[in-house]
């Protein structure tokens, strides 16, 4: 009997695709994934590390999965396995392994190809986990089997890991390791067989995505941009979107490719973090904000109705009410779309976590507020302006509201529209007709 498998996800859409790509180690094995926690057989957490609390909620969930653990051999005399994956095992799986001596799998973001091996080490009666946070020397996207389910129409694609440029707030060059781009042949192999099985839509993954510089098939080496003109050939392959870029990593290939190819979506997620100088280079981003001005000037010239979206710390130690207005300021010149906007979190390890200027949690907690109003007007103002106009909507799943189906704009937007309209995987002219903060509401165009 097939045994069941669920997965919990924290963080971002990298975790998210190697969630479903541990589902397709463990499929060979016969392991079906499961919505239901109380069903499954084996329960994997895939852990985020990059802000405050992640690893105090992992030990609490793990604390409720003793609890059920301990049920389901009292009850049932039955074992439940559990395994912690993602960043909070690479950074911390000595110590989950020894407050937590009921976990029986612990295995890091580089290493969970070898997945398989490690469930098949699984001793029930064992009180230590088996553990995996190598960054082993092989690729583990060569050892990867292929996709075991269709992914849906819009889907991610890691093309990119880690990160060399070590923002000093950041523990990401700690768990993700150093920059590695996947070759030209893998990334392609892996879209085609994506889109034959029903993806229209590839958001191409990675820390660092812009960095991308993979090896092609006769040696030479490739950028990013030139990656994007190639898989814009693939057939059947309608839209293409990244994420994560770096300012730094923007170059001539790139803008090109916002400029002249009509799949890649007028969209773009190019976190600046902060608006002022001093702290941009306290941040050691190696860029500052005239750069960041003159890099979004570029691409609006190349694609006048490119919408940003961008990330923001407030708090960062050292920083002023002078730092806090340059933000803002440089929020207002932008004009953001949508926005992310955290508190600085210390991160164990990280240069700023030791500086001695940490701002007063008070003061963080107001200055975030103030920036997210703005953000939040920003964003309210962007999907407004989208009212009375006809937009082509990927149409993605059915609405959570019942007689509904949910896709997405161009440019990121949830829009929700009557159930009758079109087929999950089609793309359809809406006409906008409301607009909230967080979404869109679209009818059909009637044809006469
Ligand atoms: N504190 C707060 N926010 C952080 N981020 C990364 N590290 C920290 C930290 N230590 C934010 C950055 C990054 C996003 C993924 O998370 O804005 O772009
Ligand atoms: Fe972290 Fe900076 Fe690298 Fe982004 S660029 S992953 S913020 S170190």
């Amino acid at each position: 009997m097939a045994k069941k498998l669920y997965i919990k996800t924290y963080g971002c859409q990298m975790n998210v695709y190697d969630s479903a790509r541990m589902a397709d180690t463990l499929a060979p094995l016969g392991y079906v994934e499961t919505d239901i926690v109380d069903d499954a057989d084996m329960v994997v957490i895939n852990t985020c590390h990059i802000r405050e609390k992640a690893a105090e909620k992992v030990f609490s969930e793990l604390g409720r999965l003793r609890r059920m653990k301990e049920t389901r051999k009292s009850d049932q005399d039955k074992d439940l396995s559990i395994a912690v994956a993602g960043c909070v095992a690479q950074a911390e799986g000595e110590e989950i392994a020894r407050r937590a001596p009921w976990v029986d799998v612990i295995v890091g973001p580089q290493a969970y190809h070898t997945l398989p091996e490690l469930v098949s080490k699984l001793d029930p009666s064992s009180r230590r986990a088996v553990i995996n946070t190598d960054f082993p020397v092989e690729d583990k996207f060569d050892f990867l089997p292929e996709e075991h389910t269709p992914r849906g129409p819009a889907a991610f694609l890691s093309v990119q890991e880690g990160c060399d440029k070590f923002c000093t707030f950041c523990v990401v060059p700690y768990t993700r390791g150093a920059e590695f781009s996947r070759p030209v042949k893998s990334i392609m192999d892996e879209a085609k067989r994506l889109i034959a099985s029903g993806t229209v839509e590839l958001s191409l993954l990675g820390q660092n995505v812009n960095a991308w510089h993979g090896e092609a098939e006769d040696g030479s080496t490739w950028n990013f941009g030139r990656l994007l003109y190639a898989l814009a050939e693939l057939d059947g392959l309608k839209r293409l979107r990244y994420t994560t870029s770096h300012p730094l990593d923007m170059h001539d290939t790139l803008y090109e490719a916002h400029a002249n190819i009509p799949q890649l979506m007028p969209y773009l997620h190019l976190p600046v973090q902060s608006g002022s100088n001093r702290i941009l280079s306290a941040m050691n981003r190696r860029h500052d904000r005239d750069t960041y001005f003159r890099i979004i000037d570029r691409l609006r010239d190349g694609r006048p109705d490119l919408a940003l979206s961008g990330d923001f710390i407030v708090g960062f130690p050292g920083e002023t009410d002078r730092d806090f207005a340059d933000t803002l300021n440089l929020i207002n010149t932008v004009n953001y779309a949508s926005a992310y906007s955290f508190k600085y979190s210390p991160r164990p390890g990280t240069p700023a976590a030791n500086e001695e200027m940490q701002v007063d949690e008070a003061v963080k907690s107001e200055r975030l507020a103030g920036l997210q109003q703005v953000l939040a007007a920003q964003q309210r103002a962007f999907n407004h302006s989208k009212l009375d106009q006809v937009m082509d909507v990927l149409i993605e799943r059915p609405a959570n509201r019942v007689g509904q189906k949910a896709g997405r704009s161009p440019w990121m937007q949830a829009v929700h529209f009557n159930e009758t309209a079109g087929a999950i995987g089609d793309i359809i002219p809406l006409k906008i007709v409301s607009a909230t903060q967080n979404s869109l509401a679209g009818e059909p165009i009637l044809s006469v």
